[in-house]
C-alpha cells in the first residue's frame, strides 16, 4: 500500500467510530466520547491533507495538532472516573492499569507534539506515528 492510501485507510478506521458516540447518556461517558471523536475529526483532517484529498492549509493543519495535543492531556480527566454506560467502549482494564493507561495519553501527546505541520510531507510523516499511538490505546483498552 502506497503511504498515502495507508493514511487515509488509518483515518477512515479511526474516524469511523464516531458514530458510535450516539446514544450514551452518562456524562463522563459521553465527554470520553465527545473527546474521542474530536481526536477523529483532527486525525481525519490531518490524513486528508497527507493524501491530497483536501488543499494543504497550515492554519488547519495546527489547529488540528493543538487539538490533539490539548487532547492527550484532557485523556485523563475525562476518564479518571470509572463510571459506565451501555453505549460505552471504555474497557474496565482502564482503572486495573491506571498508570499504563496514563502512559499511552502521553504517547499520543508526544507523538502529537513532535507533528511537524510545515507541509503536506511533513504531516504525512508524523501521521503514523500519531496513528499509532491511537491504536495502542484502543488495542489494549477500547472495548468492541
Ligand atoms: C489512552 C487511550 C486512548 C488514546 C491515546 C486514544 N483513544 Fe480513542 N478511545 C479510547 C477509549 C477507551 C475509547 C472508548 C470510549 C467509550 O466509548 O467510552 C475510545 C474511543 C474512540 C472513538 C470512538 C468515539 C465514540 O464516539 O464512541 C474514536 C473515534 C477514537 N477513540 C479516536 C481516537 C483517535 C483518532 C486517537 C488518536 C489521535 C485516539 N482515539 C487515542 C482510548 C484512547
Amino acid at each position: 500500500m502506497k503511504l498515502s492510501s495507508q493514511i487515509l485507510f488509518l483515518a477512515l478506521i479511526l474516524a469511523g467510530g464516531v458514530a458510535l458516540a450516539e446514544g450514551a447518556t452518562d456524562p463522563d461517558v459521553k465527554a470520553r466520547q465527545e473527546l474521542m471523536a474530536a481526536n477523529g475529526a483532527a486525525l481525519k483532517t490531518l490524513g486528508d491533507m497527507a493524501s491530497a484529498k483536501i488543499a494543504f492549509d497550515a492554519t488547519q493543519a495546527q489547529a488540528a495538532k493543538q487539538a490533539l495535543v490539548a487532547n492527550a492531556a484532557g485523556i485523563l480527566d475525562v476518564f479518571k472516573n470509572q463510571a459506565s454506560d451501555p453505549a460505552g467502549h471504555a474497557s474496565n482494564a482502564i482503572w486495573t492499569a491506571w498508570d499504563d493507561f496514563v502512559g499511552k495519553a502521553g504517547d499520543m501527546g508526544k507523538a502529537a507534539e513532535a507533528l511537524d505541520t510545515a507541509s503536506a510531507q511533513s504531516v504525512a510523516a508524523g501521521l503514523q506515528a500519531i496513528g499509532g499511538t491511537c491504536k495502542a490505546c484502543h488495542t489494549a483498552y477500547k472495548a468492541s
